[in-house]
């Protein structure tokens, strides 16, 4: 028996007809066609389906779409503003945060309540802070170098170099 639902996604308020069993990421993906939250593994472990709910990152393979009724969403599609990136966005862009791309959407996602959370975080918080989300090209390096220098623009501060580190 389906269930009606409504939902705020990216700001636009949606009235939608689910299947109770429906996983929020395949009414993200399927029924609103916003394609850029990921399916890396359903069950929980990797964060590639990560988005906001109410301003809060959740892995959305582990919630029901029912769960969200009368919820605030946010996809990585809201992230850039009038087509500008974000601070996160750049940041990955810059310090070269993402290979495949694959995890990225997920990460901005998580890092974007990371910093609102903590606007000025050390890099052993931002591991901690990104250890849900799993990446297999970066090794994290840069991916936490594009969380700090967000974080750096955020804060009005001078840019953290980009250029590559050699260890
Ligand atoms: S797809 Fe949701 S955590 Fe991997
Ligand atoms: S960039 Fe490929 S999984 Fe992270």
């Amino acid at each position: 028996m389906l269930k009606e639902i409504t939902v705020t996604v990216n700001g636009e308020k949606h009235t939608l007809e689910v299947e109770p069993r429906l996983l929020l990421v395949h009414m993200i993906r399927e029924l609103l066609n916003l394609t850029g939250t990921h399916i890396g593994c359903d069950t929980s472990s990797c964060g590639a389906c990560t988005i906001l709910m109410d301003g809060k990152s959740v892995k959305s393979c582990t919630i029901l779409a029912v769960q969200a009724n009368g919820k605030s969403l946010t996809t990585i599609e809201a992230v850039a503003v009038n087509g500008e990136l974000s601070a996160l966005q750049e940041g990955f862009k810059e310090n070269h945060g993402l290979h495949c791309g694959f995890c990225t959407p997920g990460m901005i996602l998580r890092a974007t309540e990371l910093l609102a959370n903590n606007p000025n975080p050390t890099e052993e918080e931002i591991r901690w802070g990104i250890s849900g989300n799993l990446c297999r090209c970066t090794g994290y390096n840069n991916i936490v170098k594009a969380i700090i220098y967000a974080g750096a623009k955020m804060r009005g501060e001078e840019l953290p170099s980009t250029e590559p580190q050699f260890v």
